[in-house]
């Protein structure tokens, strides 16, 4: 660590405070991993077109872009979160987001002035979610049911209702999910998936109220078949997979979703912290108005100069009323009205967790070139006696990415059994192997302990293959399978003939995004 001792992380983390009993423990066993004084991390710098990990782990590709999921839906483009729902020991329901289309690997036309309803339709039907059952064998690998009858894709051509107090461009009822980034689970079983970069597909307004639609430089053409506006669109949509539900949840606000990040508060209220991925965009948390239902409630964004959580409130804000009707446009233009209130603008937040050992909630900040954060950190908030119906915390950066620590541009995030924190980062595919981003060679996994003598030193796990990043790491429930998605292998590649990466399956073959499960004797030692 470079700028503070171990003892100090620790003591940083809270571990040796008071506040300990102030939070929830979430089932974190608070002992350091009995595999982690063993583990050889990875050099720095690696750059091979596979996914290489360190010495005592593994992997299966378990599901692959393309793969039948059942008779008539493949599994999706672009694999992203994912959220592992245990239904019984040896049976779980995988919901895997599908972010957005590359379509030299899904139809091949390049150009988006002449692309073909016909190819349109097989990006939209690419993205969204998929929803697969899955089991565990004996050795306890786990593999896809892919006749399980309740297989099936939510795109971004399904009907969805928006939950909202008014009509949004005139609708109750939209259609699609895409751009499917992070998400969560809701405490009661449902899965959160958070709609992000919609302006690449569907543009944006110029400002509020204006006719005026602008595209973004990525705009894949799909309005010259399907006409909806943005406002459609930069929300979090909750999925039922057991009744095959899905619903846009208004109340948590229209930007940028990165993901949504679920806890119980002490009245049993739910609290969603979600972070707007833009560079110099905002940190927000939910408070639901009810238990078990995230329909309603009041949405906050984080002043971290000040340490106070500001509500988006109509009802309340002078300035807000000023500006805007009601509340469903304070929340459908969240943006506007977080600078409006005075909220802090960040470097890019991306995923957000929670520490299971303290309650700490830690934010991924990507980078912000423009502020020449290039290479992130990671923000801890902690709320007010460890409450998180709290509306004053304390923020401070827990580790800062670069050089020293060996990650650069953190992104997901996930804790394991053992409290160990792993970090998946996202140095983009125009910047990877360039300066300032050399060190660290491919996209990488990270794990950083967070007790013991390797406390706040980021160890790498694994390595990407060229132009991936490593997203939605996901633990089975006894720490045994690490489950994560392979994005955007081979993005770089201008022409089909060749690919500057043939992974999963070698050879002369295109890249395929998948979704991989790692096993192996040093995971099951420092994560079960
Ligand atoms: Fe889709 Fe912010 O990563
Ligand atoms: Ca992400
Ligand atoms: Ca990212």
């Amino acid at each position: 660590m470079s700028n503070y001792s171990r003892r100090e992380f620790l003591a940083f983390l809270g571990y040796t405070t008071t506040t300990l009993g102030a939070v929830s423990l979430v089932g974190c066993k608070k002992s350091v991993s009995t595999g982690l004084h063993k583990l050889k991390g990875l050099p720095a710098g690696i750059s091979k077109d596979e996914v290489t990990l360190a010495e005592g782990f593994s992997y299966d590709v378990l599901i692959k872009y393309g793969d039948d999921i059942n008779d008539h839906e493949k599994f999706g483009f672009n694999n992203d979160y994912i959220a592992i729902l245990p239904k019984a020991h040896n049976r779980a329901v995988m919901w895997v987001n599908h972010e957005y289309p590359n379509p030299l690997f899904i139809h091949g036309n390049m150009d988006a002035k002449t692309k073909t309803k016909e190819q349109i339709d097989l990006e939209m039907k690419a993205l969204g979610g998929s929803i697969v059952h899955l089991e565990k064998d004996k050795r306890g690998h786990w593999s896809i049911d892919t006749n399980h009858p309740d297989n099936y894709r939510v795109h971004a051509q399904t009907m969805i209702p928006l939950i909202s107090e008014r009509s949004i461009e005139g609708k109750m009822e939209v259609m699609g999910t895409h751009s499917n980034c992070a998400g969560g689970i809701t405490p009661w079983g449902t899965v959160l998936t958070c709609e992000e970069n919609y302006h690449d597909l569907y543009g944006e307004r110029k400002k509020y109220n204006s006719k005026e639609i602008e595209y973004s430089k990525y705009d894949g053409g799909w309005t010259r078949f399907y006409n909806n506006p943005p406002e459609y669109y930069g929300w979090v949509v909750e999925i039922d997979t057991d009744k095959k539900t899905a619903k846009k949840l208004t109340a948590l606000g229209r930007f940028a979703h990165e993901g949504a990040t679920c806890i119980n508060a002490k009245d049993g209220r739910t609290v969603v912290y979600l972070g707007d991925d833009k560079e110099d965009e905002c940190i927000y948390k939910f408070i639901s108005a009810q238990k078990g239902s995230l329909e309603k409630g009041t949405l906050y964004v984080a002043d971290t100069e000040n340490g106070k959580w500001i509500a988006l409130d109509h009802t309340k804000n002078k300035e807000l009323q000023k500006k805007f009707k009601n509340q469903t446009e304070v929340l459908t233009w969240a943006r506007l009205s977080s600078k409006m209130v005075g909220a802090t603008p960040q470097n890019r937040p991306e995923d957000i967790e929670i520490n299971p050992a303290n309650g700490d909630i830690l934010v991924s900040l990507t980078n912000n070139k423009g502020k020449k954060d290039y290479h992130g950190s990671i923000l801890r908030i902690r709320e007010k006696g460890g409450d998180y119906l709290s509306t004053e915390f304390e923020a401070k950066t827990l580790i800062t990415g670069g050089p020293e620590t060996g990650f650069a541009a953190p992104d997901n995030l996930a804790f394991d059994n053992n409290g160990n924190l792993w970090i998946a980062t996202d140095i983009s595919g125009s910047s990877m192997n360039k300066d300032p981003y050399t060190f660290q060679g491919n996209n990488g996994l990270f794990v950083v302990p967070m007790m013991g003598e390797n406390a706040g030193k980021a160890i790498q796990v694994a390595s990407a293959p060229h132009d991936a990043e490593f997203t939605g790491p996901f633990f089975a429930p006894d720490g045994k399978t690490l489950f994560l998605s392979v994005q955007h292998p081979g993005e770089n590649t201008k022409s089909i003939d060749k690919p500057t990466s043939h992974w999963p399956l070698g050879g002369k073959n295109t890249p395929q995004p998948a979704v991989i499960a790692i096993t192996g004797p040093m995971l099951e030692a420092i994560a079960s």
